[in-house]
């Protein structure tokens, strides 16, 4: 099967100091293919590189050395219009979910603005919106709620469900569920479960918990303390 994320021999160094120059390789050599329908879980100590590669993989942050093919192709190649279907096509959800959205605008603000962005026409946000929260296991109360009036697990469901509404392929979910409690991280994770099964998505779950990366992941990858040269 064609991978849908493709990442061969990625590395990543930042250069640190004015005078003395500093390189450090927050990422070598990594290489890994996402699939539709599986999920690669990524391990690693704090500051091993796995946010680094998360981004790189979304196209929110490139490579240094390495090469990155989405469907195929690689990224730096594409055209604008196939580049604009890779950027709706792989999304990422981050760790702290209030912070995904913005604290001054409504829950059904932050979908609506979606929604705009992706120009549906009017008549059909609030049929749209109601399948969404469905398929995130949501209530419409939560509308016009704002984020700070909302619990943890639920700023990730909405944040999930944004992200749903752009019909991705891959998801990077970035320790998802690092800063819920234990219990509302076992609906997340087999909410996210459910989604793969029903979507076919290829994820690739950043996380370091063990426990965790059993439960979602059909491969693992662990990264190592990165040096400094
Ligand atoms: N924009 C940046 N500029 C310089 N160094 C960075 C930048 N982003 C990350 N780093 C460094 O790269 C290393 C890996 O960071 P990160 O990918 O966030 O690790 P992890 O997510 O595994 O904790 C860290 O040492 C971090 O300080
Ligand atoms: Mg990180």
């Amino acid at each position: 099967m064609l991978a849908i994320l493709k990442a061969v021999d990625v590395g990543r160094v930042y250069e640190s100091g004015l005078i003395f120059k500093k390189r450090y390789a927050a990422l070598e050599g990594i290489s890994l293919e996402m699939e539709a329908g599986k999920t690669v879980g990524l391990m690693g100590p704090s500051g091993s590189g796995k946010t680094t590669l998360g981004k790189i993989l979304a196209g929110l942050e490139r490579p240094t050395s390495g090469r990155i093919f989405f469907a195929g192709k690689e990224i730096g190649s594409m055209s604008g219009r196939e580049t604009a279907i890779f950027r709706r096509a792989v999304q990422m959800v981050f760790q702290d979910p209030e912070g995904s959205l913005n604290p001054r605008k409504s829950i059904g603000q932050s979908i609506s603005e979606v929604l705009s962005m992706l120009k549906i026409p009017g008549r059909r946000w609030q049929e749209m919106t109601g399948e969404m929260l469905e398929k995130v296991g949501l209530s419409d109360e939560l509308l016009c709620r704002y984020p700070g009036q909302i619990s943890g697990g639920q700023c990730q469901r909405v944040a999930l469900g944004r992200v749903l509404l752009l019909q991705p392929q891959a998801i990077i979910l970035d320790e998802p569920t690092s800063a819920l409690d234990i219990s509302v991280q076992a609906q997340i994770l087999n909410l996210l479960k459910d989604l793969q099964r029903d979507l076919g998505l290829a994820y690739l779950l950043i996380s370091h918990q063990p426990e965790v990366i059993r439960f979602m992941a059909h491969d693992t990858i662990i990264l190592v303390q990165s040096r400094t040269s």
